[in-house]
């Protein structure tokens, strides 16, 4: 799969696919109820987008936990720009389906073969879980199998089409985590709080973003750094850099409260690009904020093309640059190759979502954060009920909060 010409919509259908999505009809119900106390229900409820910009509460019955499955009762899910995407124009074809990958939640049943996580963390029933990739291709990988796979040919819970066992996604009461052969990955977070699980994944691209950013050998812990862009994937960037001893950050958004909130994360000096007319004068606002130097190291955190074009001139000769701003096609942008690329010998990398090490990575930087008193859980603005799941969706259309989250009573 040629990772170079990224273009999500084109690679989820091609890996959906390969995958079987008989949908039998619906056992919709009308005014479905949530499940009461900690014994498992026969039936439990998911939210089924069954058009675009529709979800429906459906009730269906949970299904056999086999010897190798784990049923799990879903304690909340963050919902991710590719939901918003999904929910307004079904790029991925994926309709009827279950949403949410950023989800966590409680094991409440397992076969007898489930012992351990991923990371070969021993799991129990009462145990806080997240999923990670599913490897149906591979369904023996490890997290020691180091760099091995990224999502290339990789499926999530929450992007899986509908089929029998109707649990496939986090936006909902109960999850079904198949074994075996279907390849699912997971990890034991009990030692974790139930904002920081919901923040797991988003945090994960920056935990990747910054590993690539290492491979250029230039970030240092007293490098000067630039984040451009300060919605949440710029927030936590500036957090994971601060967290692991990098001081030095210089954030750059066009909105002051979010600025405010990058330095609460650990940003030194901010830039407001709205007080700059012309990519001249943003650059001397940028170099003075970091005493009269240009950066050693930027990370490009917008999916804006003229962002991209800009942050060159932000970086000193000898410089680095990740750019991680595009999850999806966001157009071409334009750069001029001599002054921009060439001359200046910028040392470029791009980052693309995570692999499963990056994920036992973020769970210590998560603890970390917390530790040093980083605003982490204050990222998560919203939270809607299952019920509300429409609002939810259109709370992050809207784009006036930061990470919206579904959380179940
Ligand atoms: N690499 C990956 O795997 C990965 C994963 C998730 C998201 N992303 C991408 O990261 C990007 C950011 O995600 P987010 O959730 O933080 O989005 P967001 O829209 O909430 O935040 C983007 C921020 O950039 C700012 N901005 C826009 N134009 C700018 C400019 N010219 N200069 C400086 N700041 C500017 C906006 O004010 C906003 O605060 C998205 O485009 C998304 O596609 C990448
Ligand atoms: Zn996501």
């Amino acid at each position: 799969m040629d990772m170079n010409n990224v273009n999500i919509e084109e690679i989820v259908k091609q890996v959906l696919s390969g995958m079987t999505g008989n949908a039998p009809a619906a056992a919709a119900a009308s005014t479905p109820a949530a499940p009461a106390g900690n014994t498992i229900p026969k039936k439990a409820r998911v939210a089924m987008m069954t058009e675009k910009k529709h979800f429906e509460l459906q009730e269906y019955d949970l299904p056999e936990v086999g010897d190798d499955d784990i049923l799990v009762k879903v304690e909340g899910c963050g919902v991710c720009g590719t939901d918003a995407h999904e929910y307004k124009n079904d790029p991925f074809g994926l309709i009827p389906v279950v949403l949410g990958h950023e989800g966590t939640g409680e094991i409440v049943k397992m076969g007898k073969n489930v012992k351990v996580d991923t990371a070969g963390k021993p799991v129990k029933v009462g145990d806080k879980i997240v999923t990670c990739m599913i490897f149906k291709d591979d369904p023996e990988i490890t997290m020691f199998d180091l760099n091995k796979k990224n999502v290339g040919g990789a499926d999530v819970y929450g992007l899986l089409p509908d089929d029998d066992v109707k649990f496939n996604g986090w936006f909902a009461d109960y999850i079904f985590i198949r074994g075996g052969s279907f390849g699912s990955t997971f990890f034991n977070v009990s030692d974790l709080d139930l904002d920081s699980r919901i923040l797991i994944e988003p945090c994960a691209v920056l935990v990747h973003a910054v590993e690539r950013a290492k491979t250029t050998g230039i970030l240092k812990f007293n490098s000067r750094v630039v984040v451009q862009g300060c919605g949440p994937i710029g927030l936590i960037c500036i957090a994971v850099l601060h967290t692991m001893g990098v001081h030095n950050i210089c954030a750059v958004d066009g909105n002051e409260q979010r600025l405010e909130f990058a330095k609460r994360m650990g940003a030194t000096t901010t830039v407001n690009f709205m007080n700059f007319k012309g990519v001249e004068a943003l650059t001397e606002a940028v170099k003075e904020a970091q005493g009269g130097h240009l950066a050693d190291f930027a990370f490009q955190c917008t999916g804006n093309p003229h962002a991209h074009s800009n942050i060159y001139k932000f970086i000193r000769n000898g410089g680095g640059l990740c750019e991680l701003g595009f999850f999806i096609n966001g157009g071409d942008a334009t750069i001029n190759p001599h002054f921009d690329l060439c001359s200046k010998e910028i040392n470029l990398v791009g980052s693309w979502v995570y692999n499963l090490r990056d994920y036992a990575t973020t769970f210590d930087f998560l603890k970390r954060a917390k530790a040093i008193g980083l605003p982490m859980s204050e990222l998560i603005t919203d939270k809607y009920p299952l019920e509300e799941i429409n609002e939810a969706l259109e709370k992050n259309l809207s784009m006036t909060g930061l990470k919206i989250a579904v959380v179940n009573k």
